[in-house]
């Protein structure tokens, strides 16, 4: 099973470009700040604070999370907590707010690593987080780090939230509180946001969606597995 590993900052254009090549690939996609911000979104509804750090290393260690296909050549998916489709609540700003601190709390990750190891080793995926290369798959197949300049990655997410119907965010808002959690998710003790040695950096500030795929796509070619030489054995009974 073959493992892309895409990881960076939050805006750096990780999640659609994450989505895009695992379709060309044919490969699944994995979403892994999905999963950190479901545990965020279950901590703020159950009125736990944020350093009650047992209680939500018990919830990320029994997440009923479920990534479902949207069915579409985007990618893109729709996630459940059980029966409740929440992939509206997790991009919420209270969730953008609070889920570097839930990143940040060890027993946290050690669960939803090990989760995300048994997912991706379940079939050939794209990847997508911020310790991928580094901690959850240190032998991926290929390794990238996408980086883009903080203006652009605001101007990006606001965008997003515009398109989600959201008038209300300034782009002064989104600016900080991307950077806030740039040196949260950077300064962490376990799991830092961090380039892997053996990583491909892109800086995306000036590159188009469609030529960063094309570009990662180039590290991909030997994984395109080629159909199968139709094959017939004439083997005598
Ligand atoms: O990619 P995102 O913005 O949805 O990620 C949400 C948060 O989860 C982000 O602040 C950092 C954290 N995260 C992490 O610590 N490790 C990952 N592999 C993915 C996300």
């Amino acid at each position: 099973m073959a493992i892309v590993a895409i990881d960076g900052p939050a805006g750096s254009g990780k999640s659609t470009t994450a989505r895009l090549l695992a379709a060309r690939l044919g490969f699944l996609y994995l979403d892994t700040g999905a999963i950190y911000r479901a545990v965020t979104l279950r901590a703020l509804e159950a009125g736990l604070p944020m350093t009650a750090e047992a209680e939500i290393a018990q919830l990320a260690a029994t997440l009923p999370l479920r990534f479902v296909a949207g069915g579409d050549e985007t990618g893109r998916q729709r996630v459940f907590l059980g029966e409740r489709d929440v992939s509206e609540a997790l991009r919420s700003m209270e969730v953008n707010r609070r889920v570097s601190e839930v990143a940040a709390i060890a027993a946290v990750r050690g669960h939803l690593v090990e989760a995300q190891r048994r997912i991706g080793r379940g079939g050939n995926h794209v990847v997508e987080g911020r310790d991928i290369g580094t901690v959850v798959f240190p032998d991926a197949e290929v390794k990238i780090f996408l980086v883009a300049d903080l203006e652009c990655r605001a101007a990006r997410r606001l965008a997003e939230m515009r398109a989600r119907g959201d008038r209300e965010t300034t782009l002064a808002a989104v600016r900080a509180s991307l950077a806030a959690r740039d040196r949260l998710d950077g300064a962490r003790a376990v799991g830092p946001l961090k380039k892997a040695e053996d990583a491909i950096e892109i800086d995306t500030s000036r590159l188009t969606i469609t030529e960063q795929v094309e570009r990662i796509m180039g590290f991909c070619e030997r994984l395109v597995v080629k159909a199968p030489q139709s094959h017939v054995e004439n083997r005598p009974r």
